[in-house]
């Protein structure tokens, strides 16, 4: 994505990631858990780059190794450059804030985020940062139904759009409680943080040390503190448990599915379709109820995926017809091919141009030539289909000898008869026909019929010698 200039050319984010995430009961650090097909932090990171921020430095502390790894392994290029502050006991969110003081230029505006709120916009970030020079500072805010254990936003009396303090939900008296409007977790403040900071303590229900009571004291020095309240309030959910996870991880697949039918792709059942964040998908193609489009895969136009079909890391050209109940995986299809219904094309397989796998053929490692045909009840592996053959049903490459694949070659306008068990390496050649049930363990010329198979025999009125005790005729 093009990055965008921010206002304000100095504006550097800093990730709050350290805590443990007790409720997530899980042995996975919080900021690694998936949501919408790829790391919640991730998802952070890349909204602090896109809103313009010369640099990133990411607060960890639990399991910090794994975060770290994980973070950097995902950056591309373009990206501005992450760094890590270590937190090293997690004694609440202004203490985490108070470590990265040493890292920060002090005339940059830090946009603070919290790495669990992952469905943080650019548009967001950059609207808190243009608030926050007009003033002190600036944080989200929204107005939920459900207000929950967020921290409650209270407003100055003579101002609605200006922060008097934030209570913590656990911290709050009823009345307290009964306010709607809560504090999002994501702020742009100046490095005069840092001193307010150093002045907040722990007297409260966690006995942690709370960014939020360093803006109330900003606020009660008569700085001002814009409150920005969010046109999307789904924007503000953040993830503390696996119910918040799921929430989370359907608004952001949500998102990116009305984004895909603002952009004219036809999608039958939302409701019931995921498309993550990173796959793509052409105009003008249709989306049945159940299908899954994961990770990179990308679709062309004109496509038609039909209930069920699971696909990740796929490339599909235009004009494909994916049936029923077909599950593909890091592979290739070119257009005008149909696959399914129960088709199974696993990693390194390239469908070309206007061939046709149908029921229960399963593809890997192979190459299905143009206007090849693989119709039914047969498994291609390790092997190279030329173009228009046609693999009749049941066909099996056996590519295993117990200890190494071995390829199998079909030549262009082949006829694999019925049932064929090819024994590879073994090539057949170029229009040459191979009898139904045939095992063939040699190659076969081009133009040429193989037949490998027992004879027939005829034992006739085999019944009623069978009757008489007679074994064989
Ligand atoms: C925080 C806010 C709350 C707000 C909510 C929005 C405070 C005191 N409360 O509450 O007002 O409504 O976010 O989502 O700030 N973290 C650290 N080190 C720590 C503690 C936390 O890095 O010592 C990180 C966590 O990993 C997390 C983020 O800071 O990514 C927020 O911490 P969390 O404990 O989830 O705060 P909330 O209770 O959600
Ligand atoms: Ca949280």
């Amino acid at each position: 994505m093009p990055k965008q200039g921010s206002s304000n050319p100095q504006t550097v984010a800093v990730v709050l990631a350290a805590g443990q995430g007790t409720r997530m009961r899980s042995s996975r650090p919080k900021p690694l858990h998936a949501v919408g097909g790829r790391p919640m932090l991730s998802w952070v990171l890349d909204a602090a780059g896109d809103a313009g921020c010369t640099s990133i430095f990411v607060v960890v502390g639990h399991r910090a190794d794994e975060v770290r790894q994980v973070v950097e392994a995902m950056r591309d290029e373009g990206d501005p450059p992450v760094a890590f502050v270590e937190q090293l006991e997690q004694l609440g969110t202004g203490h985490a804030l108070a470590q990265a003081e040493s890292h920060v230029d002090p005339k940059a505006t830090i946009l603070v985020l919290s790495g669990d709120v992952p469905l943080v916009r650019p548009a967001t970030l950059r609207r808190l940062a243009d608030a926050a020079a007009e003033g002190w500072g600036a944080m989200a805010t929204a107005t939920l139904e459900e207000p929950g254990s967020l921290g409650r936003v209270l407003a100055r009396g003579d101002d609605a759009d200006r922060l008097e303090r934030i209570v913590e939900a656990r911290d709050a008296s009823p009345a307290e409680l009964a306010v709607h409007r809560i504090n999002a977790g994501l702020y742009a403040l100046p490095a005069g943080v840092f001193d307010d900071l150093r002045r907040v303590g722990t007297a409260n229900a966690q006995g942690e040390i709370y960014l939020t009571d360093a803006l109330g004291l900003a606020a009660a020095d008569g700085r001002t503190i814009a409150l920005v309240e969010l046109e999307d309030p789904s924007e503000a959910l953040g993830v503390n448990d696996r119910h918040d996870q799921t929430r989370v991880h359907q608004r952001l697949v949500r998102r990116h599915l009305d984004q895909l039918m603002a952009d004219g792709v036809t999608i039958l059942d939302p409701d019931r379709t995921t498309v993550e964040p990173t796959a793509r998908v052409g105009t003008d193609t249709i989306l049945h109820p159940g299908v899954s489009l994961l990770g990179h895969t990308t679709v062309g136009s004109g496509c038609i995926l039909h209930q069920g079909a699971w696909l990740r890391d796929v490339r599909l050209a235009d004009d494909v017809e994916i049936l029923p109940y077909s599950v593909l995986e890091s592979c290739e299809v070119r257009s005008d091919v149909a696959v399914g219904p129960f088709g199974r094309v696993r990693p390194a397989s390239v469908l070309l141009e206007g061939s046709r796998v149908g029921n229960f053929v399963e593809l890997k490692k192979t190459i299905l030539g143009r206007g090849a045909k693989a119709s039914h009840l047969t498994y291609l592996g390790d092997s190279e289909v030329g173009d228009g053959a046609n693999i009749g049903a049941g066909t099996i490459t056996c590519n295993y000898d117990g200890k190494n694949k071995n390829r199998t070659e079909i030549g262009a306008g082949a006829f694999i008869g019925s049932d064929t068990m090819l024994i590879a390496p073994v090539r057949v050649g170029e229009r040459a026909t191979t009898g139904a049930g045939s095992t063939i363990t040699q190659d076969v010329p081009d133009d040429a019929l193989a037949v490998g198979r027992a004879r027939q025999r005829i034992i006739p009125d085999w019944t009623e010698r069978k009757a008489r005790g007679e074994k064989d005729g």
